[in-house]
């Protein structure tokens, strides 16, 4: 019998260091592009594939995201009162009727790895979807995390969102070397996490969508902490291979690396000049500069 993926992962514990003091207080995930926050871009894609269960795997200083995606009375009440009617609709619709919001503390930050076992026992034995909010993909048509739930249809493993990067970035990737498999996709041989170039065996870079079977969670919990004392995805996935086969997907679509200032700032730029009520007068001001 062929699995659906229902529920997904959004690791949002980490502390976004890069961004401060933006983010003292509230998190890296709230940052807005345009007029939306980093998480509803993540939450909207995994949605739009299908997703059921939205798993969040939050720690301190977080809790504005669970505020974003709950019912916010008294603002709902004023802006009925006022008769603001589209106002009141982007207000309700940040998570839409039926899609279930579960929040899980990450109480300490010991790496991606350790975020993903956090939800084993909400995501249980079925295959499932992870996001990673920072990495906002313009799917240009279909978003990558529907692209990626087709292929699972069709093949019932795990997948990995790759990216072809300068090979001078692979120190902040996994790094998969792949040979063709099918139309789209190709079977993953390694992975590594974040190889200097000369070590890199391709440049090939996992970026921040995952699709996992629940074999991951048994692997994550005997997978050893790196250097920095952090349980590494890409370490269990490396120890799954040997297991099962796993799959890249090279994604359609352009990717914004909002882990990063710059990165953040030209999909500030792209989604301003892509919006429906700003985009012509933002490229108007953008000419004239
Ligand atoms: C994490 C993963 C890395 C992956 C990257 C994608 O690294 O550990 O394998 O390529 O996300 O964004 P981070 O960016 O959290 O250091």
């Amino acid at each position: 019998m062929s699995e659906r993926i229902r529920k997904v992962v959004f690791p949002v514990a980490g502390l976004g260091t890069r961004f401060l003091p933006a983010t003292k207080a509230s998190p890296k995930e709230m940052l807005p592009v345009v007029d939306k926050p980093l998480i509803q871009y993540a939450v909207e894609e995994a949605v739009a594939a299908g997703a059921e269960t939205l798993i969040f795997v939050t720690g301190r200083t977080k809790r504005a995201i669970e505020d974003h995606f709950d019912k916010a009375y008294e603002l709902e009440m004023e802006l009925e009162a006022k008769q603001k009617h589209r106002m009141l609709e982007l207000v309700r619709s940040t998570v839409p009727k039926g899609v279930n919001c579960i929040y899980i503390r990450q109480g300490e930050a010991l790496g991606l790895g350790h975020a993903v076992l956090c939800a084993q026992p909400i995501v249980g034995n079925d295959p499932f979807g992870v996001i990673l909010a920072d990495d906002l993909i313009d799917g240009q048509g279909e978003k990558v995390l529907s692209q990626m739930v087709r292929e699972f249809d069709e093949h019932q493993c795990s997948l990995l969102g790759v990216e072809r990067v300068p090979m001078q970035e692979t120190g902040s990737y996994g790094v998969v070397s792949a040979r063709d498999f099918a139309d789209s996709v190709s079977a993953v041989d390694a992975i590594v996490e974040k190889p200097a170039p000369a070590e890199a065996p391709s440049n090939l870079a996992v970026v921040g969508r995952y699709i996992l079977t629940p074999a991951i969670f048994e692997l994550l919990r005997h997978t050893v902490p790196d250097a920095k004392g952090e349980i590494q995805l890409t370490d269990a996935i490396s120890a799954l291979l040997r297991q099962e086969r796993v799959l890249a997907h090279e994604f359609t679509g352009k990717r914004y690396d909002c882990g990063s200032k710059l990165g953040y700032l030209k999909a500030t730029v792209e989604y301003g000049l892509q919006h429906p009520d700003l985009g012509a007068a933002f490229g108007e001001y953008l000419k004239s500069r």
